[in-house]
């Protein structure tokens, strides 16, 4: 155990910092063993505060080398070094203070700061990595305008790169090459980036809408030149939607995406250089899956997207972290909503809430979508943060509308451009674009755990009433109780017994779109009375999900099915197919679970529908997850819930059985692979045909078989894979992962998917599996990919395989656990999520697993992110 606990950061503790800094001049001086950097600082007295003149810098494994103010440099008792700051006291209003320092990128394995990863220099600033690059006010609220100087052997790295316009490149005396950037646009440092490699580039432009032409570029590894198409084409499509919807032009003159192998996160929004995991931006048909595709699109335009919220206007302390992430995701979901089908988005969206989000709010980990305190940061990238916040800001939509939104987000940009800002400013640009007062809706954002709904209704046949009674609380959660009432609305319509909307007259309401209306919940119960209802409605809640809640209201079976089949929402219906398919699990689970007649015929008239969406319909066909599941079952017994929910599996695809050949056959396509939306639904339900066909019989297996042979793209090749290797035999299973491994080994994005399959199988992970895939050659540790394609996918795909009664499963993850904490101390934490649900689970495996927490509790030298995941978990 560590002897000094972490310290916890507090919101109410925040205070402006002591100086500013103006301008930043850095270079950094690129050698084989080291790198040295030399900051420039000029830095400016807040006068606001009443500064005693004394600085303390942040600074992280930094050698430093020497210091000099004004150009004199200072001797060792003119300044102190701490262990992580450095500080300097009698300063006047204004100086030029010079640092030197050296670093070991080839050392960094944490992936923070200047790293190698292949063949190449990147960096992650974000949150506290500028830290390790120099001495520095590494917070966000410090914005200062950046020079960079990169120097390398000439010839050693072709492709050097900071953020904003080149401004010079030019070889040295000394025969050493030095190129310049300057980004006019002031930053707080956790927007840095610098790369150097040998890279190649895909090169386009894009005509703003005021006619200023901008530069794109995409930089890759040689070998991956012919992957990057894709996300050009999506970063152009961003940059027009943002033109669009939200008026947001871009401001420099070039655009440039990177794409690096070895990277902690999705992707950085770094000013005009936007790093990419290379998993989140490159694609081409034969490698990438639709799904791929999908979130290339998604994550290319969140960056982009954040180049107005969150660098233009930036966030005021971590605390704000939302205020920037919340409504990115927002706004990057609204863009994939208009690529795409808007409904199945918000399935999507809804079904990680569910299972991630609503998990986390109800675990140990909890925290409002505004935290008030911390130990890291690090672990406050959360669902959390970025979904939560997103359905909240989604929320303000509804509240406000379209043209009320757009009103208070034109508001907040112009209003705080150039500015570090919080949460409030946010909510009060909404409020005074619209003249509307938040402050009930706010607690949204200051209130922990998901909100519970209890909803009943009675109809009046007689006065042709229907009374709707609301009733709203939220759980308790770590260090918050009593929790007040929220602004909660909830939009919903009534069916009459053919299917139809019916008019809905209901006060106080108001009309969301012709057939549905929104009621605003603001109070612990509420009683909505419905006028001039002529017959008995079913109910259809919660449209759209319009509030991220969870909805208790009594459904029979029957009822579910009218909705699946009827609801003019389109969420709706597949929200009630899958209540329906949750209480057949729980029926499976009792042993009394059989279809009806209804039921079956429904399934096959879905399965045989041509009028829907075909994602949609693969969506409506598909059962929910097991962790889905879980989240609805208390406690939590995965290995009943693996076995309930096969069960109900086994029984649709057999039902679909006689069926199925014939819609394969018909959803096969004769042209070419496309990523494009129409395309992608028919093989989403063409491969879910498959998975059912392959389940029940051995022509399906034999399909799979063809498929996994002929296919000439990846969703199609990785269908089948999954198909033959959940339900081929084993020598086929083996076959054709091997054959698959030879075909792809020298693609390492497509090795990562080969590892996902075998460890989210519950049928082929064992923990000795595992064991062995940790120690193949396709194996890193140091790579996060391959780490989460294992051990994340195997932890939190495959519960039976994971949750073993003997532990090992556990004590697999642990030990990886304790492995990563010296690596890559963020994965580390990562890895933990799943064993912070033990509280959830059935007594003999939370005993199990709490033992393996206590375990890594008492290993030396636990970095900050292990140890809080660790110890809240534990308290
Ligand atoms: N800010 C990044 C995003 O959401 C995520 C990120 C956080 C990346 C921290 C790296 C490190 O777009
Ligand atoms: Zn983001």
């Amino acid at each position: 155990m560590r002897d000094a606990q972490p310290n916890t950061k507090y919101l109410k503790d925040y205070t402006a910092p002591a100086y500013w800094i103006d301008h930043t001049e850095l270079t950094v001086e690129l050698f084989d063993d080291y790198t040295d950097v030399t900051a420039q600082l000029r830095i400016r007295r807040n006068d606001e505060l009443d500064a005693a003149g004394s600085l303390t810098l942040d600074g992280q494994e930094l050698e430093l080398l020497s210091v000099a103010l004004d150009g004199n440099t200072l001797s060792a008792e003119q300044y102190q070094v701490g262990d992580e700051s450095l500080t300097l006291s009698g300063l006047g209003d204004q100086h030029l203070l010079t640092i030197r320092n050296r670093i070991y990128p080839q050392n960094n394995t944490a992936l923070e700061g200047l790293y190698r990863s292949g063949g190449m220099y990147c960096t992650q600033c974000e949150a506290e990595g500028f830290r390790r690059i120099s001495y520095y006010l590494d917070r966000p609220d410090v914005m200062s305008e950046f020079t960079t100087h990169i120097i390398a052997a000439d010839g050693q790295w072709p492709v050097m790169l900071s953020n904003g316009n080149k401004i010079a490149d030019s070889v040295m005396e000394d025969g050493r090459r030095r190129v310049s950037w300057h980004d006019p646009f002031p930053k707080p440092c956790y927007l840095f980036a610098l790369v150097a490699g040998d890279l190649r580039v895909l090169e386009d432009t894009f005509t703003t809408m005021s006619g200023r032409e901008v530069a794109l570029q995409i930089f890759v590894e040689p070998q991956n030149i012919d992957k990057t198409e894709y996300a050009m084409d999506a970063l152009k499509r961003s940059m027009r939607w943002d033109e669009e919807v939200y008026g947001r032009e871009y401001d420099l003159d070039v655009f440039m995406i990177v794409a690096v192998d070895d990277f902690n996160m999705g992707a950085m929004e770094n000013k005009g250089l936007n790093i990419f995991n290379s998993s989140c931006v490159l694609a081409n048909p034969a490698t990438a899956t639709d799904s791929t595709y999908l979130r290339i699109e998604a994550i290319v335009a969140h960056e982009y997207f954040h180049n107005w919220s969150g660098n233009r206007v930036t966030c005021r302390d971590w605390f704000q972290l939302s205020l920037k992430e919340g409504f990115t995701v927002f706004r990057d979901a609204g863009f994939s909503a208009d690529m795409n089908s808007a409904t199945v988005k918000r399935v999507e969206d809804v079904q990680m809430l569910r299972t991630v989000q609503f998990a986390e709010d109800g675990g140990p980990m909890a925290h409002p979508v505004q935290p008030d305190s911390f130990i890291e940061i690090s672990n406050f990238y959360t669902v959390t943060i970025y979904e939560k916040g997103a359905e909240v800001v989604g929320m303000l939509h509804r509240l406000l509308g379209e043209e009320g939104f757009r009103k208070g987000s034109d508001l907040y940009f112009d209003r705080h451009d150039g500015q570090a800002v919080t949460i409030h400013e946010f909510v009060a640009a909404m409020e005074d674009a619209n003249g509307i007062d938040l402050s009930q809706f706010k607690l949204w954002y200051k209130q922990a755990g998901t909100p519970v709904v209890e909803a009943a209704s009675s109809y009046d046949a007689d006065a042709q009433t229907l009374t709707l009674t609301l009733r709203q609380h939220t759980p308790d959660t770590p260090g918050q109780t009593d929790k007040q009432p929220l602004w909660i609305p909830l939009a919903l319509g009534l069916l009459d017994a053919a299917g139809n909307d019916m008019p809905v007259q209901v006060e106080p309401a108001e009309a969301w779109t012709a057939s549905s209306q929104v009621l605003h919940l603001r109070e612990a119960e509420q009683t909505f009375v419905f006028h001039n209802v002529s017959e008995r409605p079913e109910l259809s809640l919660l449209r759209h999900f319009s509030a991220p809640v969870k909805l208790e209201y009594q459904q029979s079976p029957e009822q579910l099915l009218f909705l699946l089949q009827h609801d003019t929402d389109g969420f709706n219906r597949w929200d009630a197919g899958q209540k329906l398919m949750l209480h057949w699990i729980e029926q499976a689970r009792s042993g009394s679970f059989s279809l009806s007649d209804a039921e079956q015929t429904a399934l096959v008239s879905l399965l045989q529908d041509d009028q829907l969406d075909k994602s949609m319909l693969s969506y409506l066909l598909n059962l929910p997850s097991e962790s889905y599941v879980a989240e609805f079952s208390a406690p939590v017994d995965p290995a009943a819930i693996h076995h309930a929910r096969e069960t109900v599996r086994l029984a649709i695809a057999n039902t679909l059985l006689p069926h199925l050949a014939e819609r394969y056959q018909q959803l096969q396509s004769p042209v070419a692979y496309q990523p494009e939306p129409q395309q992608m639904a028919q093989r989403a339900l063409k491969n879910l045909v498959l998975s059912y066909w392959a389940l029940v019989s051995s022509d399906g297996v034999t399909a799979a078989q063809a498929q996994f042979e002929q296919a000439d793209n990846m969703t199609d090749q990785m269908a089948a894979l999954l198909s033959l290797v959940n339900y081929g035999s084993d020598e086929q299973a083996d076959a054709a992962l091997a054959s698959f491994y030879q075909q792809w080994q020298h693609d390492t994005l497509v090795v990562n998917q080969w590892l996902s399959v075998q460890a989210g199988s519950s049928r082929r992970a064992t923990v000795a599996s595992i064991e062995q895939l940790l120690q193949h050659e396709a194996f890193d540790w140091r790579n996060p990919n391959k780490v989460r394609s294992v051990l994340g996918v195997f932890a939190n795909q495959a519960l039976v395989s994971f949750h073993q009664s003997d532990a090992s499963g556990y004590a697999l993850l642990a030990d990886a656990i304790i492995k990563l904490n010296g690596i890559n101390p963020q994965m580390a934490s990562r890895l933990l999520t799943p064993l912070t649900r033990w509280k959830r689970l059935i007594p003999e495996l939370s005993a199990l697993m709490r033992a393996q927490l206590e375990r890594i509790q008492s290993q030396e030298d636990l970095s900050k992110d292990v140890y809080e995941v660790v110890s809240k978990s534990l308290s």
